[in-house]
């Protein structure tokens, strides 16, 4: 049995797409038990169903645990049910951004802990009806050392749902590079309310972005990734800007929803790095505190 801890638009997406019996929901700590979690399923192709996914009991032993929630509720989220778990059960992390999953290797590095960087999108039009809005890859890879001997498994329990799962040993360089994308497109689209292509005539992006390709690719060398150069950089931010031109970002959703976004592991994270790193970051930080006076901190 798979154990899903967070279920929101990615944790019921995954209760939708593994076979029925074979993942239940974590509840939270002092939350009170309930037999299964009901929705309606819009998949990406075919007909509208209704899911039906159980709650875990206290009894069982799930042999992988997703873990699907914001970044900033993950530390929490994990220390809620973590000493329910034998030290070996894997646990599988689906933060977008940075700052997250090294935490969560920080505090429990004798456990096996992963990272996913996906494509999947899914969202929650309404509570209760969960859309598949567009299918994509998942990369897995080990964020500690005792997790390198479960990646394989880990993987083979995830394709039973039928989606695209890849191992990848380096993930952190996957999650560097969703990490530039979210950071050179999400900040603007929250600021100037407007989809994924309406930032690039928007004077404030045309005033920053080549400061900020600057600021990343400094930072990626500084962490010791491969150096891109600037404007190698922005010719991929704005190549994801365009073929996603009609698509509202996972920030920008946020803002407009009264929720607290990720800004703090992806333009935050990297201002926090610069700081760590003597880099400066200004344009990080403008966009980081822009976005953080958007919603609440
Ligand atoms: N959705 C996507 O398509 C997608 C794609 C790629 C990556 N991601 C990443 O995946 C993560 C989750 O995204 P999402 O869109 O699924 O967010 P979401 O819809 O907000 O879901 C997060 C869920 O976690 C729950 N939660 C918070 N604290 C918890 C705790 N202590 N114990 C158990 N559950 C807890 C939340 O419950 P409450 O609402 O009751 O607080 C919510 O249901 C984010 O980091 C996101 O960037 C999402």
């Amino acid at each position: 049995m798979i154990g899903i801890l967070g279920a929101g638009s990615l944790g019921r997406l995954w209760g939708a797409s593994l076979p029925a019996g074979s993942a239940g929901y974590l509840a939270r700590p002092g939350q009170p038990l309930r037999d299964n979690l009901s929705y309606r399923f819009r998949p990406f192709n075919g007909p509208e169903s209704t899911v039906r996914t159980p709650f875990l009991r206290a009894i069982d032993e799930p042999e992988l645990i997703l873990v699907t929630t914001k970044a900033g509720d993950t530390l929490d989220a994990i220390a809620g049910i973590v000493d329910r778990l034998p030290e070996s059960t894997p646990i599988l992390l689906f933060q977008n951004g940075l700052g997250s999953q090294q935490a969560v290797a920080g505090q429990w590095p004798e456990r096996p802990i992963l990272a996913a960087s996906t494509t999947e999108g899914a969202n929650r039009p309404q509570p209760d009806l969960l859309v598949h809005a567009g299918t994509g890859d998942t990369w897995v890879g080990p964020m500690t050392e005792p997790a390198r001997p479960c990646l394989q498994g880990a993987v083979a329990l995830l394709q039973a749902s039928g989606l695209a799962i890849h191992p990848e040993q380096n993930i952190l360089r996957r999650l560097w590079q969703k990490l530039i994308i979210n950071a050179g497109i999400n900040p603007y689209t929250a600021i100037l309310d407007c989809p994924n292509g309406g930032i690039l005539n928007a004077p404030l992006y045309q005033d920053t972005i080549e400061d900020l390709c600057q600021e990343l690719s400094v930072l990626m060398e500084a962490a010791g990734q491969d150096r891109e150069s600037p404007a190698a950089l922005r010719q991929k931010i704005e190549g994801v800007a365009l073929s996603t031109a009609g698509n509202t970002s996972s920030m920008r959703a946020d803002v407009l929803q009264g929720r607290r976004t990720e800004i703090d592991f992806i333009n935050g994270y990297l201002m926090k790095l610069g700081n760590d790193l003597g880099i400066e970051t200004p344009v990080n930080q403008m966009l980081t505190e822009r976005v953080q006076q958007l919603s609440a901190h």
